[in-house]
């Protein structure tokens, strides 16, 4: 991140590290310490943060808010590391790994209940406002990780219904977090939308980025299992477009490899395939596509050109991140 942003950064970060959870019971509030100051890069406070400041409010207006998408943030990333089985986040244990299943769950699920208390602590002008969409935004996401569960198992997957998955398991949170921005910045309803609509894009291109570092990332820097998709047979949209562009030998070739047992062998042999078939090129050409509809969006939005460089500078981060 540069300029402003880190400045926001840096304000969310301070806030979360003052941010206490109970002493007691040990194992349900340890977890949570514990996710809360592994680091991560805090892109939805900010955004939530920005997108007040955008409607010229201060971003400490808009604290618990961003503070509160955070905290529900790391909720479903607890829970989604249980569901995909992944040992490392933030380059450390998950969860469930260094505590157990059980204590994965219910953390997870009060971590969920502080971020609406949390949020319950803007102004009372706000405040219905913003439960109604944080509990429309917090239900999408569990449709959304449903469907991503599901296509584990289906060999049929569109790339609309791919599109629609990720929409919901993650766009609609970048969605939620500037929409939250707007409300407490007293902004239009049509400024409201255009923002939600901007991070919905661009939420999009984030989840098409994931995808990608999950098999051509740093290990050193990304934090997380490389290879974690191809192992648990995630249609991600390098699959999907894999499975679209094989030849018929290279279609057996891809399936069976759905199907083996060494791991090593399998991450290497599907990164072959897709390095035969230009995946990565061919994928980023989409998320792009995708970070272009958020700039049209962002062009939309009733407020001054000069304004909007913090957030088409996020979205240049985000689409050149490393983890
Ligand atoms: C990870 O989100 C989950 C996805 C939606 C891909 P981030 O990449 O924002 O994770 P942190 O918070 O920076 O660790
Ligand atoms: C994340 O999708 C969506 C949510 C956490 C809701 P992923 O499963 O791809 O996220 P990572 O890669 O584990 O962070
Ligand atoms: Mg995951
Ligand atoms: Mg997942
Ligand atoms: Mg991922």
């Amino acid at each position: 991140m540069k300029g402003h942003l880190v400045d926001l950064s840096r304000l969310v970060e301070k806030e979360i590290q003052q941010y206490t959870f109970p002493q007691k019971p040990t194992n349900l509030y340890d977890p949570l310490r514990y996710i809360m100051t592994l680091g991560g890069k805090r892109i939805r406070p900010v955004l939530t943060l920005l997108g007040a400041e955008l409607f010229s409010t201060p971003a400490n207006d808009a604290m618990h808010a961003a503070i509160s998408v955070e905290l529900f943030h790391n909720f479903t990333l607890i829970h989604d590391d249980i569901m995909d089985e992944a040992p490392l986040r933030r380059g450390m244990e998950t969860v469930h790994t260094k505590w157990d299943q059980n204590i994965a769950i219910l953390s997870g699920d009060v971590l969920m209940i502080k971020a609406i208390q949390e949020l319950a602590k803007q102004k009372p002008e706000h405040v219905l406002e913003l439960l109604n969409l944080f509990n429309r935004t917090a239900a999408e996401v569990c449709d959304g990780q449903q469907m991503d569960m599901d296509f584990e198992k289906r060999e049929d997957v569109s790339i609309p219904e791919y599109i629609e998955m990720i929409r919901l398991k993650t766009s609609v949170l970048l969605g939620c977090a500037l929409e939250m921005g707007a409300i407490i910045g007293n902004a239009s309803e049509q400024d409201r939308k255009l923002m939600y609509q901007f991070g919905q894009q661009i939420g999009l291109a984030f989840q098409i980025k994931d995808d990608i570092l999950d098999l051509y990332g740093d290990p050193e820097k990304f934090g997380k299992q490389i290879g974690g998709d191809v192992i648990s047979n995630k249609k991600t949209l390098l699959y999907l477009t894999a499975l679209k562009d094989a030849n018929e030998a290279q279609k057996i070739e891809f399936l069976g490899l759905e199907k083996e047992s060494n791991l090593d062998k399998k991450v290497d042999g599907v990164k072959t395939l897709f390095n035969t078939l230009n995946i990565r090129e061919k994928v980023s050409i989409i998320m792009e596509i995708h970070r272009k509809y958020a700039m049209e969006a962002l062009a939309a939005i009733s407020i001054e050109e000069s304004q909007k460089e913090n957030l088409r500078a996020l979205a240049t981060y985000l689409m050149e991140r490393e983890n």
